[in-house]
């Protein structure tokens, strides 16, 4: 078991008060290596409050979570760095591309904090995926030069530098229209495979959701 959610709460607001909003209600989640996994459910049913705990972002008020059996909710702020750093890799909606450095640069900056961003391997690595995912010609240009779908190829690129166990993508082609939505898709997937990535996405778009081991609704606070 790569994940395990277990009785997991979180809402937004002071506990006990008028202003306390429950959002995930006693969650339960297993996941195994190597599984990908999608979450569904309407707008406001907290999928994004979800990968947030996962992606160690935000706590859960109660409950605990464990990844590779080890519990990392009682992690410091330090540890729970170095863990997302070197676990997991993250894909949002939008990009989130620094504007001022270029393809190549931004998909190397997870590197920084280990010092890896020069070394043979790593370099080697990001010139294959980013050759891998078509935006070779692209990597010298900065995000304002280059078109939606590319930016999105680039955070793919970007969330899998540090060849992360866990990859957590929250609506990663909601920017994208159809066409580049579901070549997304496909890469997103078979990259996931080839690498043995773990992955947890949420998204609207049926055929994304259709091509993942299981497909999980958001409801009333649990997963059905
Ligand atoms: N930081 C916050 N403070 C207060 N309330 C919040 C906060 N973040 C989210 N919420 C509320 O928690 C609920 C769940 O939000 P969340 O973003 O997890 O939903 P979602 O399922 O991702 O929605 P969408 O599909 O629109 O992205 C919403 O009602 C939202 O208003
Ligand atoms: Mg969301």
């Amino acid at each position: 078991m790569l994940l395990h959610l277990q009785n997991v709460t979180k809402g937004y607001g002071q506990p006990g008060t008028h202003s306390y909003r429950p959002v995930l209600n006693d969650l339960n989640l297993e996941v195994r290596k190597g599984e990908k996994i999608a979450i569904v459910g309407p707008s406001g049913t907290g999928k994004t409050t979800l990968l947030n705990l996962v992606g160690t972002l935000d706590q859960p008020e109660q409950g605990k979570i464990f990844f590779d059996g080890k519990d990392i909710t009682g992690y410091s702020k330090t540890e729970l760095a170095a863990f997302r750093n070197q676990h997991l890799g993250f894909i949002f909606q939008s990009h989130h591309l620094m504007p001022q450095l270029t393809l190549k640069e931004n998909v190397l900056l997870p590197l920084l904090p280990q010092g890896k961003q020069n070394s043979k391997n790593e370099t080697e690595w990001a010139d294959y995926l980013i050759q891998k995912v078509g935006i070779w010609e692209q990597r010298n240009q900065k995000p304002s030069q280059l078109s939606g779908g590319e930016c999105q190829r680039t955070a793919v690129v970007r969330a899998l530098i540090n060849k992360p166990q866990l990859l957590l993508a929250d609506e990663p082609t909601g920017a994208l229209d159809e066409g580049n939505a579901d070549a997304l898709t496909e890469l997103l997937l078979k990259l996931s495979e080839e690498e043995g990535v773990t992955l947890i996405t949420v998204t609207h778009a049926v055929t994304l959701a259709g091509s993942m081991d299981r497909k999980l609704t958001l409801k009333n606070g649990k997963l059905v």
